[in-house]
């Protein structure tokens, strides 16, 4: 359900582009429509040798609507991957923007909860990897489903006996692929997990290294890294690992398939029901068939790592922003009476840490706040400056509850010196 919306959002974000879009399609069917034809020639030609060996103008032909089909294949894979390229890079810039921009609106408790390194991951490494697969995913999904069904129609065409077996014995691939790809995803869900949570310890440990040596701490600090150093290699092995059994199981499939066209084909050959040419052409058609069936279940697990990668980003981009405050009145210059009234308020729900605390400076008052580290000093000003609020109790500036003026004409009203 939840990967389902994912796609959906990826979707959208595609569809932003949509002559690009359209392009790709268009060119995916044209570079698989020209593929298709080469084996349709070739074993025209083959038939042609065969029957009439000397016919060489009638062999002439075939071979230059050969070429044009190579060349125009040719061309049209470059213009899709071209169209791809464009909207991959395209994409991951909006993610990029979207999620950057978000940083902006969350409240400072979503900053305080979630560790910066996890963030930095998110954004960047993240959106690397899903532009990386949603490259590779789009271009072979595209032509791999199209050849799919080109080469079905052209098989049943052609000999509907062999081409029902092929048709037949193909669920056995896209079975086993499935069912990799469903056990792999959990593993590249793990593994994102774990590299973000390495991510943040080493920037942590950068930014805070003064008093990791201040206390002594290095050796800790690498026996923590060694352990989640190793926990992402053995996910990493993992999803690897499972990931790459994909490709040599739907191989073993598809060349059983390929042994059956090779001998039902024969004995029809041989019983005079099929030309040697029309073999040749099926046998062409079995291996261009079965290809992509490889190239999919490579690409779904591509796909799969950057689906979670996609799912990180997007957990970002939908924080609880701060509720938005336009429809309010700005505060307007205060005099500087500032009033505590029956005050509640701690970070974590079950550690309580201000309890009814009541408290009223005049203006022109000078007041020093003393308290031991720990007391919620700091926690004062966050209440203050209203980045965080109040659980019970009330805010007041010269009367006015803090909750019922915008933030910014708030926070225009102190001055503040670190
Ligand atoms: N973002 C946060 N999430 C959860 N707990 C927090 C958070 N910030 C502070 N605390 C906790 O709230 C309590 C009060 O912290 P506060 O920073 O207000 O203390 P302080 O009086 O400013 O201390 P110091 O003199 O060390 O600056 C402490 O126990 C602290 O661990
Ligand atoms: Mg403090």
């Amino acid at each position: 359900m939840k990967r389902q919306g994912t796609l959906r959002r990826i979707l959208r974000y595609v569809l932003r582009y949509p002559i690009s879009a359209v392009a790709a399609v268009a060119f995916a069917l044209l570079s698989v429509a020209a593929t298709l034809l080469v084996p349709v020639y070739f074993g025209d030609a083959i038939d042609c040798i065969v029957q009439y060996a000397t016919r060489f103008d009638e062999l002439y032909l075939i071979f230059i609507k050969l070429g044009i089909c190579v060349v125009v294949a040719a061309i049209t894979q470059w213009l899709l991957s071209l169209c791809n390229n464009r909207i991959s890079c395209n994409v991951v810039r909006d993610l990029r923007k979207d999620a950057f921009a978000k940083l902006g609106k969350l409240p400072l408790k979503y900053i305080d909860n979630n560790s910066h390194g996890d963030t930095v991951s998110r954004i960047v490494a993240d959106a690397d990897q899903f532009s990386e697969g949603l490259l590779m995913g789009f271009t072979q999904f595209l032509t791999g489903i199209t050849t799919i069904l080109g080469t079905i129609g052209l098989m049943l065409f052609t000999n509907w006996k062999i081409g029902i077996v092929v048709v037949c014995l193909t669920p056995a691939s896209i079975f086993v692929a499935k069912f990799v790809a469903t056990h792999t995803h959990q593993f590249f869900v793990e593994q994102t997990k774990v590299r973000g949570e390495q991510t943040a310890f080493v920037e942590e440990a950068l930014s805070g290294l003064k008093t990791t040596q201040a206390f002594l701490h290095e050796e800790e600090n690498e026996k923590k890294f060694n352990e989640i150093n190793a926990r992402l290699e053995k996910a990493a092995l993992n999803a690897t690992f499972y990931s790459s059994l994909t490709n040599p199981s739907t191989r073993f499939i598809n060349n059983l398939v390929y042994a059956a066209v090779a001998l039902i084909g024969a004995l029809d050959v041989a019983a005079g029901a099929f030309t040697v040419g029309g073999l040749t052409k099926f046998l062409s058609y079995a291996n261009q068939y079965t290809k992509p069936f490889n190239e999919i279940s490579g690409v779904i697990t591509e796909l799969k790592s950057a689906f979670a990668c996609a799912a990180r980003i997007f957990e970002l981009i939908d924080a609880t922003e701060e509720e938005s405050d336009k429809h309010k009145p700005a505060l307007q210059a205060a005099s500087g009476n500032v009033g505590l009234c029956e005050v509640d308020f701690s970070y974590v729900k079950d550690k309580k840490l201000i309890q009814g605390l009541s408290l009223s400076v005049d203006q022109g008052q000078r007041v020093a706040i003393v308290g031991r580290t720990g007391s919620g000093k700091t926690t004062l000003i966050n209440l203050l400056m209203r980045f965080y609020d109040v659980d019970g109790g009330s805010v007041l500036i010269d009367g006015t509850d803090i909750r019922d003026v915008t933030r910014s004409s708030l926070r225009k009203q102190y001055g503040m010196v670190l």
